[in-house]
Order: structure tokens, then sequence, then C-alpha cells
């Protein structure tokens, strides 16, 4: 049977993404589905109410007719404990949910029996590629990333033969080669920097260099589980410090992306090596959530030390909000094929690879390792 799907605004500060679009709407209609969308939920993301309700979603006005009688909420973000207080037992809940940092939520959903799946929890396989909604939006903050490297720059990026002389190519420097760094690569190419990068995986090398950029290599090879890096040791982290300043102090811009899951972010550039750099220099440091990638970092800020501007973006997506939405929202498009057969149903079990892999809270229990414990850690 057809489910009825709503679709709230989202309460976080600065959260301009919503979590459907009108072209995914449409389908879910199709389908059979009854879709709610709370008054205003696109219109930070520039997808106005007429939008949805001409692609047959019904606009709704207040929490209580939103959520009365929902089987699926889709979120970007995590919901708000007021919001889980209205949800029914057994309401499906899907969006990131960063449980590390809201356990409260976790717990209340928890407690009142909801299911949820967790997007950042979706495994890095092939058949998830679709609803791979950490990449999608790591594409987004990778592109904003170099633009705003750009815009704070003092320098053009493209190299420039005028009348009034010639102008060198600015070098930008990408640290951490995953799905952002790629995009950061491909959009300060497009732009017509030289552009130089670095991980600490040596697979990433060969993206690198067909993006036309210059791989900056070590000794080390910290490949580790599921194409994720792995923590480095202490002789190792010196040598990449060593060889990561000097081509930071060449650099005009350079941008931080290097995460490992679950850890604080590997730290890149000391204070040290930010006052090797020029002035008019540029650091966007994306890993400014999880600690930074350098050490003057203050996550949400722009300050200026030593005439190098260092900026500390938190969740970028949100600052390209109609792309970040409609990728996002194709990705959920994609998780719900897999959670709702072909008669509308919502499959009985979640023993798929995928959905196992991604529910966090489910009848009263959580079911991913890594927050129970931080839970019992916390005695909840
Ligand atoms: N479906 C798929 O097959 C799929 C989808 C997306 C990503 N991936 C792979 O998953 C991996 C992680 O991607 P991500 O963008 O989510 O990564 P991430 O956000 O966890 O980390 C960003 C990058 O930082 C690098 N890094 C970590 N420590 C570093 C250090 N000390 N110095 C320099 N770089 C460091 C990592 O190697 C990674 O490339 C990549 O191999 C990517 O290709 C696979």
């Amino acid at each position: 049977m057809p489910s009825v799907i709503a679709i709230p605004k989202e309460a976080a500060l600065e959260e301009s993404r919503v979590a459907t679009v009108p072209e995914v709407v449409q389908k879910l209609v199709k389908s059979g589905h009854e879709v709610r969308i709370e008054h205003d939920a696109g219109t930070g993301s520039y997808f106005p109410d007429n939008l949805f309700s001409a692609a047959g979603a019904k606009i709704v006005s207040t929490p209580a007719e939103l959520l009365n009688g929902a089987r699926i909420v889709l979120h970007v973000q995590t919901p708000t404990l007021a919001e889980i207080d209205q949800l029914a037992e057994g309401t499906i809940v899907i969006g990131f949910i960063n449980a590390a940092r809201n356990l409260a939520a976790v717990q209340r959903m928890r407690d009142r029996k909801i299911t949820v799946f967790a997007l950042e929890l979706v495994p890095r396989i092939t058949r998830a590629q679709g609803m791979d909604a950490l990449s999608s939006q790591a594409t987004v903050g990778g592109y904003k990333a170099t633009l705003l490297g750009a815009v704070h720059s003092p320098k053009f990026l493209p190299m420039l033969t005028t009348a009034a002389g010639t102008i060198r190519p600015a070098t930008v420097l990408i640290l951490g080669a995953g799905v952002a760094g790629l995009m950061a690569i491909a959009t300060a190419r497009r732009l017509g920097a030289v552009v130089e990068a670095y991980d600490v995986r040596r697979a990433a090398g060969e993206q690198v260099r067909s993006l036309g950029a210059k791989f900056l290599e070590l000794e080390i090879n910290a490949e580790g589980q599921g194409g994720y890096a792995r923590e480095l040791t202490r002789e190792e982290k010196l040598q990449e410090q060593q060889m990561v300043s000097s081509a930071v102090a060449r650099s005009d811009i350079v941008i931080t992306t290097a995460s490992i899951p679950g850890r604080k972010a590997p730290l890149l550039i000391t204070r040290e090596t930010v006052a090797l750099m020029r002035p008019g220099a540029v650091i966007v440091d994306l890993a400014a959530e999880s600690g930074g990638n350098c050490a003057l970092t203050q996550p949400g800020k722009t300050l200026q030390e030593h005439g190098v501007t260092i900026l500390g973006p938190l969740n970028l997506p949100a600052q390209l909000p109609f792309h970040a939405s409609q990728m996002l929202a194709k990705n959920l498009q994609a998780f719900l094929a897999l959670l709702i057969d072909s008669k509308g149903d919502v499959v009985k079990d979640f023993t798929d690879e995928i959905l196992a892999a991604s529910l966090l809270v489910h009848a009263g229990e959580v079911r991913h390792g890594p927050t129970r414990d931080l839970l019992q850690g916390g005695n909840a």
C-alpha cells in the first residue's frame, strides 16, 4: 500500500536545503504515494511551494498536519526533539543524522520506537552509488570551496596576456583528494589555475593526474579499509608535514579536505607553516567541522593571520542549496526505491546490505554499534 511521505522545513539554523524537489515529488505521486510538504520547506533552496503543489504535493502549514499519519519522513538533518515527539511509533525517518553529535535525538527516536536510516551510513559500494549522499554533498562542497578561495584571493586564477602585462596563473593546492578534493581540483583547473594535490592514498594519484593536476607523493601509502585512509604513524606524520609545508608555502590558495572516518581531522598545516605563506594567500579548510586540517582554523569563521585569510566554512552544501537539494533528493529517491517494493509497501525486513548498514535505530534499539557504545558510555 502506498505511503504518506512527509518533508518538513529544516529547523537547523542556516540550513537552506530541502530533502526533496518537485521533480522527485512528481515520480513519488505517480507511484501512488501522498507527498506532504511543510509550507516554505523549499523556499531557501529556491523551490517555492507552488512548484511542489504543481508536482502533486500537498502543502501543509503545521507540523501536526504534516506528520499525522506519515509513514516516512525525509530530512536533510536530524529532526528536532519537538518533531520526534510528534512522530507515531514505527515512523521511518531518513536523513543525515550524525549520531555522535546528536545523541539526545537518537535516544529520543529509540525510546519512541522510530525507525531511522542514516544517510552517512550508506556503504560506499557500487550498487549504492545512486544513494551516496555523502558523495553528492561533498561534490557541492568541493566546488564551492574553490569558488570561496577564488573570491577571497587578491589574484586572478588564470594566466592572462593583456596590454597591461602578463599575469601568471595562481597556484592552488588541494590536500585530501577524495570526492570533495577531486571536485575542488576540477573547479580550480576550469578557472585556469595551476593545481597540485596530495593524498595519503596513493590510488588517488591517478585521479588527480587525470584532472590535469600534479600529484605530490611521499613514500607512504596509507590506504586503509573500504578505500578510506588509515591514521599515519608519528614518523609518517612528520614526513608528511615537511612535504606539505613547502607545498603550502608556494601556493596562493590551499583547500584542505583531509579526514578519517570517526576521527579528528589530521593536522596538515601548522601555525609555523601559515607563517611561511605569502601575504594574500587563502586557506579554505573543509575539515573545520571535524577539528580542522589547519591549526588556526576556527569553525564557521573567516580570519586573517600573517596576511593569510583562513576560512573554516561549515555546511558548505547549504551555500549552493538548489543543486545540493536536487542531488540529495535523487539520493533519497534511490534509497526509497530500495525500501519500498513494487506494490508500494515498505519492505518487511531490512536484510538488504544497504538497508542493514544504514539502519541506525529500529524497534526501540540502536542498531549501529559505535552509536550504541557512545550511548552506553553516557549510560543512556
Ligand atoms: N561508491 C564508491 O565506490 C565510492 C563512493 C564515494 C567515495 N568512494 C571512495 O571512498 C574514499 C573516501 O572518499 P571521501 O571523499 O568520502 O573521503 P573522506 O571525506 O573520508 O576524506 C577525504 C580525503 O582525505 C584523505 N586523507 C585522510 N588523511 C589524510 C592525510 N593525513 N593527508 C592527506 N589526505 C588525507 C583521504 O584519503 C580522502 O581521500 C575514496 O577512496 C573514494 O574514492 C567510493
